[in-house]
């Protein structure tokens, strides 16, 4: 056994006690383990060029002590017999059952009861995975941002050793102004835009701002589960507002007591409905009459198929009712972790201020690259991977349709996922689920999908298929492998779901209905 010691000559401390010390937080600190042999003194003492005597005194104490025992041959021990709980054997700072009682962390009142559930992250276990949302990473625009990012680094500048404007680069949030202008009729000084860590962020800042603990909350039902989580984490209640084939049900909006209403109009999640014009318009309304705030996530509406996009509810609100949050995530990578919120005039000062106390401030280099990207390559990165998302999806809806026959698909024209009501005869979502898992794929209930649902009709007859990060093959593979785990299933006598339709008419686009003509013939 090596003992390593670091002896100091001269520190006031005699050698002979610095080799008991050490020695001895050795033992206790499990570095020597119980039974294992220390050096003869002759041995440590030639080589820390000390005397032997020295270390023969030391070896006394620890002897005397108990911490050491002798045996036959002159051997000697760490003593075997030491009590359990003089040892701290596991990683420094994880032992906490030797000091006093810990404060605990404040843990929100809503997870006392129940733990949160948080959503995955990291790769996926599955060979193919129709996980929704994920962007294509063989598409990621590395080369553009790779070359932004090396001139930020040729030259030290300034920027690297100082603190940035909490509320983003100004380059950043000048960029961002102009795509939401151009794509979403979002008219916004780059002033009102903090740049944040995802969506995911900017809910924080804005729960922050709003909730106090038994605040309500309006959601849709089915919502974003990471959404309802952060609200919940800030002691809000959560107030579920049906959703039908056109959105949010807003003639269900509750009354005067609400503090906030976070919505996805454009592609919604997740049941990939689009919010119309009229129930827009009544949804601001609403607010500017009840002194809510309507948070918008536009999280996926770069990607529209079909149609002119429908103007952001902030395109729309002369109020200042509507605090919008965007993200890079999903048109170009989650692993960037930059989104963005663009809030009303008033609420500026206390967004940054809420910024500055969180981080002081996004990481310069990203911003940099994005604000490069957004001025050169980002819009002709949009059109390609548009594209390429399109074919994958059409193919997923005609491997489909081809497998199991006319469907019942909502959210086609928009978005990176769509929704499958399971036809009457396909096993419950969760029994599906387990078996097509067996074949080495990926396929998700609303719940394992990231939703939350509060009751509604959807969970028990849909399954959530995202296509944008799966190649045509995969697709055609990953929708064979569904069809064999129905037939199993069916074989095994599981039961089947009833044929309970949505109460929408079969919502397959037009261009969908094509393609499952088509399938159908050949
Ligand atoms: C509805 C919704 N909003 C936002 C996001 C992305 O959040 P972030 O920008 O924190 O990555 C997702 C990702 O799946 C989402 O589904």
């Amino acid at each position: 056994m090596i003992v390593i010691l670091r002896l100091e000559r001269g520190s006031g401390t005699t050698l002979q006690r610095q080799v008991y010390v050490q020695i001895r937080d050795q033992i206790l600190g499990g570095q020597l383990a119980q039974g294992a042999e220390i050096p003869a003194s002759r041995v440590l003492a030639r080589e820390y060029g000390i005397s032997r005597n020295t270390v023969i005194q030391a070896y006394e104490w620890l002897l005397s002590e108990g911490y050491l025992e002798t045996h036959p041959g002159a051997r000697t021990l760490v003593s075997r017999n030491l009590p359990e709980r003089s040892l701290n054997v596991g990683p420094i700072g994880n032992d906490l059952s030797r000091s006093a009682a810990r404060v605990a962390p404040k843990t929100p009142i809503i997870f006392k009861s129940r733990p949160p559930k948080l959503p995955r992250y990291g790769a996926s276990e599955a060979e193919i995975d129709f996980w929704p949302g994920r962007p294509n990473h063989r598409q990621f625009p590395l080369w553009a941002l790779k070359q932004s990012i090396v001139e930020c680094l040729v030259t030290p500048a300034s920027a690297l050793s100082d603190y940035g404007d909490p509320g983003g680069l100004l380059a950043l949030r000048e960029g961002i102004a102009g795509y939401l202008r151009a794509a979403r009729g979002i008219r916004v000084d780059p002033d009102q835009i903090v740049v944040t860590s995802g969506v995911q962020e900017a809910l924080n800042i804005v729960a922050r701002m709003f909730i106090a603990p038994g605040a309500e909350v309006v959601v849709e039902n089915p919502c974003y589960g990471s959404a309802a989580l952060v609200f919940e984490s800030y002691g809000a209640r959560m107030v579920p507002v049906d959703v039908d084939e056109h959105g949010m049900d807003v003639s269900r909006l509750p009354g005067a007591k609400t503090a906030l209403a976070y919505v996805t109009p454009s592609h919604q999640f997740p049941t990939g409905a689009t919010l119309p014009l009229e129930r827009r318009l009544k949804l601001i309304e609403w607010a500017h009459n009840t002194g809510a705030y309507l948070i918008e996530d536009d999280y996926d509406s770069d990607y529209r198929y079909a149609g002119p996009p429908l103007v952001a509810l902030a395109g729309l609100d002369t109020s200042g009712s509507v605090i919008y949050v965007g993200t890079f995530s999903k048109s170009i990578g989650a692993g960037l972790r930059t989104g963005y919120m663009v809030v009303p005039r008033h609420l500026v000062e206390t967004a940054r201020d809420i910024k500055t106390l969180t981080s002081y401030g996004h990481p310069w280099i990203e911003q940099v690259a994005l604000a490069d990207f957004l001025r050169g390559g980002f819009q002709r990165h949009l059109r390609r991977i548009r594209r390429s998302y399109a074919e994958v999806r059409d193919v997923l809806i005609s491997e489909l349709v081809r497998a199991f026959g006319p469907q019942e698909i909502w959210g086609t024209e928009n978005g990176m996922h769509i929704m499958w009501r399971l036809p009457a005869g396909l096993p419950p979502p969760n029994a599906f689920v387990e078996r097509i898992r067996s074949y080495g794929v990926g396929v998700h209930t609303l719940a394992s999908g990231g939703a939350r649902d509060f009751g509604s009709r959807y969970a028990d007859s849909t399954l959530l298929l995202g296509y944008s990060s799966l190649t045509k093959q995969q697709i055609i593979s990953g929708v064979r492998a569904m069809a064999r785990a129905a037939e199993d299933l069916a074989s095994k006598g599981v039961a089947a779901i009833e044929d309970r339709p949505l109460g929408v008419p079969a919502r397959l686009p037009r261009s969908a209905h094509d393609l499952a003509k088509a399938a159908v013939q050949r």
